[in-house]
């Protein structure tokens, strides 16, 4: 989600007023990309990610996918150190901002990476999903 050197969002929505189906995130207009819908997205994303099974049921997950080479270009192989780096950073943003509104996420790693390149529509060589969090609200108020 940074855009020109970092990575970019997906996410799949199917509780806030939008239509359940991928978005991408366009930084620079901040705004969101409509990119297609199929059916049984929550439970295919759920097995992608080894049937863990909160993982497609939050009202929003958000993808963070790279493009190695809009960082390598300027960072060389130092942006293969940069890269988790910069999306831990964005994921610890998303559970930040999770709190402020009263709801919770939950990083993973956890899955299948060609099955979540697939159902992204990714090739999985230039861009490929590094990392996924769903949010939604929490079972029980801290
Ligand atoms: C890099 C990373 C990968 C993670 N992958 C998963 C995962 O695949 N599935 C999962 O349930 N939790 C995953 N977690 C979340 C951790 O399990 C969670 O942060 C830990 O259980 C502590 O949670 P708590 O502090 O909210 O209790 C991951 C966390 C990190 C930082």
């Amino acid at each position: 989600m940074h855009g020109v050197c970092g990575p970019c969002g997906f996410f799949h929505s199917n509780h806030i007023n939008l239509e359940e189906g991928i978005y991408r995130y366009l930084p620079l207009e901040h705004r969101l990309l409509f990119e297609f819908t199929e059916p049984d997205l929550a439970p295919r994303i759920s097995k992608a990610c080894f049937r863990q099974r909160f993982v497609g049921e939050g009202a929003v997950t958000f993808f963070w996918s790279v493009i190695p080479y809009r960082m390598e270009w300027r960072y060389g192989p130092a942006a293969h150190r940069v890269l988790p780096m910069d999306v831990g950073h964005v994921c610890q943003n998303l559970y930040l901002s999770a709190e402020a509104i009263g709801a919770g996420a939950c990083a993973v790693a956890a899955y299948d990476q060609e099955a979540l390149d697939a159902l992204l529509r990714l090739d999985g060589e230039e861009e490929f999903v590094i990392y996924l969090a769903p949010v939604g609200k929490r079972a029980v108020s801290l």
